[in-house]
């Protein structure tokens, strides 16, 4: 194994059990909901759009071919917190012919923000 998939393996199994004990932690579920909602708008809607429907103000400027994150669940069959934790580490899959064109947030954003950017998108799923 790669030691940036190493790594990576490592990285998803320590915010599995952080997951699991922010979850405690939050008296109303709801709460990482809106704080994940908060953070998506300020990292990920420039090209994500704020609904996550893949209807940013930046997807022109940058040529963007950008997916549905509200179908996430409907294509592939990775979980949802594994299709977050790939995408902003930057070892998600592309499409076909397509060099990776997201920013890799790993090393900026705290794990409790990722984790509530992830409650966020598994509340919006279709
Ligand atoms: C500069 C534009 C840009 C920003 C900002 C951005 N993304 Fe992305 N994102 C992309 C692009 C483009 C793709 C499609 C794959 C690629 O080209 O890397 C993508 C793909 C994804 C995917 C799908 C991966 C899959 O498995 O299909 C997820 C989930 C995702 N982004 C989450 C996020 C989150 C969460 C944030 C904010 C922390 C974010 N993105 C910020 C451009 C962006």
């Amino acid at each position: 194994m790669r030691l940036k998939m190493k790594l990576l393996m490592i990285f998803l199994v320590l915010v599995g059990f952080m997951g699991e004990s922010y979850a405690r932690a939050y008296t109303d579920e709801n709460e990482a909901v809106k704080k994940g909602w908060q953070h998506f708008k300020m990292f990920c809607a420039n090209c994500h759009g704020k609904h996550a429907d893949g209807k940013g103000p930046l997807v022109e400027a940058m040529k963007l071919m950008l997916s549905d994150l509200t179908t996430l669940k409907q294509t592939g069959d990775i979980c949802i917190a594994e299709r977050v934790l790939r995408a902003v580490s930057g070892v998600h899959d592309v499409p076909e012919g397509q060099e990776q064109k997201m920013p890799v947030f790993s090393g900026n954003l705290e794990s409790i923000t990722i984790y509530e950017i992830t409650q966020f998108l598994k509340a919006i799923q279709k």
